[in-house]
Order: structure tokens, then C-alpha cells, then sequence
């Protein structure tokens, strides 16, 4: 009888993490709550900021710069950048060609770039050391090669 009892415990419990785990999933699958600025994939060369990738200091702003990526089969355009300890910074990226990944690792940046729209993400960078910036979603046979890379000094 307390076998029974366990049973239907472990079977709830198991509803429960399914019905978690769907929820979030489909959730974070329809929503990129990044992807809300629309971009031509055809135009990023010459749309600002992205005909100016790099770093660079705003005034007026809730952030101290922008970080501006151009993503591309199979680089990050720039390749490393240089951000000052203690500032906050609003990454700003997109892609030219493939959907691809830009997960900053060892920090909460992990977007995905979508043909056709920015991807944006504010983070303050109070760590210093180098952060490596990896593509994590499949685009091809150079997949494995795209990385940039963040100074934070
Ligand atoms: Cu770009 Cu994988």
C-alpha cells in the first residue's frame, strides 16, 4: 500500500518536470525577447551602427557603449574588442547570412542572430579577464571555427 503511495508521488512528480520543461521550451523557442528590431540581411554592410562594428561610447544612454557584431559564416566581425572594467555595455548583433549562436561565456549574454533582425542584450562587465564569444547554434561546415573574444580591463 506505501508502495502504491510512492508510486503515484514519482508519477507526479514526473508530470510535473514534463510540464516545466514544455512550458519553458516553448516559451523561449517562440518569444527571443532579443529579436525585436528588424534589420535587410542584404544591407547590414552599409545599415548603421553595423557598417561600424566595434566599440563605442555613447552619452545620454541607461549603457557606457555599444558593442556592435556582424555575424557571418564563419567569423564574428570584430574579432576581439577591448571593454573597460566597471562599464555597461549593450551588445548589438546581427547576421548576415545563417542563423547563428553568440554566447559570451562565463557571462549571462547568450543570444541567438537571426537573418533579418538585431539581437540585443545589456550587460555590465565588472569581471575582468577574457570572455570568449562561441557560436552555438549548427550553420555549417565551419561551425566549430567562428569565435571572437572580449578584453575586459
Ligand atoms: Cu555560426 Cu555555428
Amino acid at each position: 500500500r506505501f508502495e502504491k503511495i510512492w508510486l503515484i508521488f514519482g508519477v507526479g512528480a514526473l508530470l510535473l518536470f514534463l510540464t516545466v520543461l514544455g512550458v519553458s521550451a516553448f516559451y523561449l523557442g517562440n518569444q527571443p525577447p532579443s529579436c525585436l528590431v528588424t534589420i535587410d540581411p542584404e544591407q547590414v554592410d552599409t545599415t548603421a551602427p553595423f557598417n561600424k562594428p566595434g566599440l563605442n561610447k555613447v552619452e545620454g544612454k541607461d549603457w557606457d557603449y555599444e558593442l556592435v557584431y556582424v555575424a557571418s559564416a564563419f567569423s564574428y566581425n570584430p574579432v576581439k574588442v577591448e571593454v573597460p572594467l566597471g562599464s555597461t555595455v549593450k551588445v548589438m548583433a546581427t547576421t548576415k547570412d545563417v542563423i547563428h549562436g553568440f554566447e559570451v561565456t562565463g557571462t549571462n549574454i547568450n543570444m541567438m542572430l537571426e537573418p533579418g533582425y538585431v539581437s540585443e542584450y545589456v550587460a555590465k562587465f565588472d569581471k575582468a579577464g577574457e570572455f570568449l564569444i562561441i557560436c552555438n547554434e549548427y550553420c555549417g561546415a565551419g561551425h566549430h571555427m567562428m569565435s571572437s573574444r572580449i578584453e575586459v580591463v
